[in-house]
């Protein structure tokens, strides 16, 4: 009899134990992302990790891949949509299959500077682009700031015809596709992992990327010029999957949606001072000439580029591109 209860009783204790362990099973989220640690985006992905295992410590991990270690930028949007990572902060000039509004980001000269870009994606409208790819399984948790791209050749480029006839490794966007037509250039779509050995063998002749970029990726070996330019942004969108997202415990979603709002604001501010520092990293280098441009000089390449902005005004809307307009006026 004694010896039942005992076997009962070891049972239980087996069975409670297994149950314990069952529910201290973690939630993983995995972060993957193109970029080197050391730029906002890694920075950002780095310190999402940092705070989630603080604070929901044993409940969730996160696993961060940067530098296209797990998925290039080919490959991260379909990886997401199967479920084989969580979270990816996607630049948002790479959403086009997904949707045509957010192409709005790629306009060229269509913000003054960063400070108009985020006064955008604080507003109604910014906030709605986040949500608009819904219906597609793909949700916006926030915007992350990487900066504004310069332009960057073996040639000094002062002038929009000094491109004619230059190859430009771009994003996979079909805005900048036009944007460098529009100077009489050539734009090569590439994944962000092969634009170093492009420049280098000469495949492309030049780029357009934001400092923090330009650095992560010695860009300034195979570069002799950088125009400062200014002429777009390179921004993300933090990103997850509605089902991913609204099937996590409710306490849990919560205090994960507080750390994205502290991370972001963290991101935001790292991503200016990055960009200053690697600007002077480039500087430094000696490798690389940054060409900065008179009023007028600048003017000149907005005037070819921005007939672009009439191409692509039906399938973003005219209003949204107003309304990104008017965050150029700080209230
Ligand atoms: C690029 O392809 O140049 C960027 O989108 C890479 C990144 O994620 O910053």
């Amino acid at each position: 009899m004694l010896k039942r209860l005992c076997k009962t009783l070891v049972c239980l204790l087996a069975a409670s134990a297994l149950g314990t362990a069952m529910a201290a099973e973690p939630i993983v989220i995995k972060f993957s992302h193109v970029v080197g640690e050391q730029t906002p985006k890694g920075l950002g992905a780095s310190m999402f990790k940092k705070r989630v295992e603080e604070r929901l410590a044993g409940k969730v991990r996160v696993e961060v891949y940067p530098n296209s270690t797990l998925f290039g930028d080919d490959k991260e949007m379909e990886a997401l949509l199967l479920g084989d990572v969580q979270i990816i902060a996607r630049s948002l000039a790479k959403f086009e299959q997904y949707t045509r509004k957010v192409q709005l980001f790629d306009l060229p000269f269509l913000f003054d500077d960063i400070a108009a870009v985020d006064r955008f994606q604080q507003s109604s409208e910014g906030q709605t682009l986040l949500k608009s790819m819904e219906g597609k399984n793909v949700t916006g948790l926030a915007y992350w700031h990487n900066g504004m791209k310069q332009l960057s050749a073996n040639k000094p480029l002062r002038k929009p015809e000094d491109a004619r006839n230059l190859a430009f490794r771009i994003q996979t966007s079909a805005v900048l596709q036009e944007q460098f037509q529009a100077v009489g250039a050539k734009a090569q779509p590439m994944v962000f992992s092969v634009a170093y050995q492009a420049l280098r063998t000469g495949l492309v002749n030049g780029t357009e990327n934001t400092y923090s970029n330009f650095h992560d990726q010695k860009l300034n070996e195979v570069q002799k010029y950088v125009t400062e330019t200014n002429h777009g942004v390179l921004d993300y969108m933090l990103i997850t999957t509605s089902d991913f997202w609204n099937n996590l415990p409710p306490d849990i979603r919560t205090e994960l949606d507080k750390i994205v709002v502290e991370v972001t604001a963290y991101v935001n501010q790292e991503a200016d001072r990055l960009n200053q520092q690697d600007k002077q990293y480039v500087l430094d280098a000696k490798t690389t000439e940054i060409i900065t441009l008179t009023p007028e000089e600048r003017n000149a390449w907005r005037d070819r580029m921005k007939p672009v902005w009439a191409k692509f005004e039906k399938e973003i809307g005219a209003d949204l591109i107003k309304a990104a307009q008017a965050s150029n006026v700080a209230p």
